[in-house]
C-alpha cells in the first residue's frame, strides 16, 4: 500500500468527495485547503496551505509518493484570479514534486481544454488543444507541464478533463459530460495505481451521448460503472432549462464573450 498522499482542494465539491476512497488507497491520506478542514477518517490529517505560496507547498508534499490536485478555480474568471489559482499553484506543486522526489501527481484538468471543437464532431484524447476560455487555457498549460515534468524528471502523471461530476445529470448538456463520482474516484485509483506516464484522459462516464471517448488503453483500464444514458429519459421529460443547441464542445464557455463570425473557431481545427 501506498505510504502517503497528498490530496489539493480537500474542501472543494469534487475534492470532498475523494477523501474517502483516497484513504483506502494510502497508509496516510494528508487533506489540504485553503479552507479548515476536520479529518473524516482514522488515516487522515488535514493542512491549511495556501498553494500560492512556495516554501509551504515544499513543506506538505515531503516524504508524499502521490499528489492528487484538485485545488484550484474551477470555471472562468479574468487573470488576476486563473494566474494564482490555477497556474501559480500548480507551478508551485510540480516545483515541488521535483525538489520531494514526489513520485506521480493525478489532476483535475477539463474538457474546456478542447472546448472550440465543435460539438458536430467527436474527439479522441489526441484531439488538438483548442480552449474556449482563459479557464481552459490555464488547464493546458497543467497538461504541457506535467508532459514537462515527466520528460525531464520522471514526475509520473495522469491529468483528468473532467466534463461535469456531480450525483446526477440535471440537464441535457450533462447527458454528454457528466461523470459519476465513483467513476472519478475510479480514474483517480487508476492513476494512483497503474502505469502512467504522462497521460491524460476524459473525466465521463459510460454516456452514448459523449463528444469525446478515451482510448482503449492497456496500461489505464478505465471501465465506467456510470451512465448519463440511465437518466436520460427523466432530464429529458423535466424540461429542465436547455443547456443544448452550442456550436462548441465548451457550450457557454465558449460562448460567452465571442467575436463575430462564430464559424471562425470551429473552421480553424485540424477535425472538420
Ligand atoms: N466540478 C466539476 O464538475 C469540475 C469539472 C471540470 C473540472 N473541475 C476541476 O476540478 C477541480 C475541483 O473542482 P471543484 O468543483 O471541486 O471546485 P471547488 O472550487 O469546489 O474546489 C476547489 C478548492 O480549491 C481550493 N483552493 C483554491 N485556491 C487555493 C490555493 N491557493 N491553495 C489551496 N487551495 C486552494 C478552494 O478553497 C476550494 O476548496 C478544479 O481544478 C476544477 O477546475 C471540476
Amino acid at each position: 500500500m501506498i505510504e502517503k498522499i497528498v490530496l489539493t482542494g480537500a474542501g472543494g465539491k469534487l475534492g470532498r468527495r475523494m477523501r474517502l476512497p483516497l484513504s483506502k488507497l494510502c497508509q496516510q491520506l494528508v487533506s489540504t485547503d485553503i479552507v479548515p478542514l476536520a479529518p473524516i477518517v482514522e488515516n487522515e490529517t488535514v493542512a491549511m496551505v495556501d498553494l500560492q505560496v512556495p516554501s509551504d507547498v515544499n513543506e506538505l508534499t515531503k516524504g508524499a509518493d502521490s499528489i492528487v490536485h484538485f485545488a484550484g478555480y474551477p470555471r472562468e474568471a479574468e487573470w488576476s484570479t486563473i494566474l494564482g489559482a490555477n497556474i501559480l499553484t500548480s507551478t508551485n506543486l510540480w516545483e515541488s514534486a521535483r525538489l520531494n522526489k514526489v513520485r506521480r501527481i493525478v489532476y483535475a484538468s477539463s474538457n474546456h481544454v478542447v472546448g472550440f471543437h465543435p460539438t458536430a464532431s467527436h474527439i479522441d484524447i489526441h484531439a488538438e488543444i483548442k480552449c474556449d476560455s482563459r479557464y481552459g487555457v490555464s488547464k493546458a498549460f497543467t497538461e504541457i507541464m506535467a508532459r514537462f515534468y515527466y520528460e525531464k524528471y520522471n514526475i509520473q502523471s495522469l491529468g483528468l478533463r473532467i466534463g461535469r461530476c456531480d450525483d446526477l445529470p440535471v440537464d441535457e448538456r450533462m447527458l454528454a459530460t457528466w461523470i459519476h463520482p465513483a467513476d472519478l474516484a475510479e480514474m483517480i485509483r487508476l492513476g494512483i495505481q497503474d502505469q502512467v506516464e504522462a497521460d491524460v484522459l476524459y473525466g465521463i462516464s459510460n454516456n452514448s451521448r459523449a463528444m469525446c471517448s478515451n482510448p482503449d488503453n492497456p496500461r489505464l483500464p478505465y471501465k465506467p460503472q456510470h451512465s448519463a444514458d440511465d437518466y436520460a429519459h427523466d432530464v429529458l421529460a423535466s424540461k429542465a432549462p436547455s443547456d443544448t443547441g452550442w456550436l462548441f464542445q465548451g457550450g457557454p464557455y465558449a460562448d460567452d464573450d465571442y467575436v463575430g463570425d462564430r464559424s471562425r473557431a470551429g473552421r480553424l481545427s485540424s477535425i472538420s
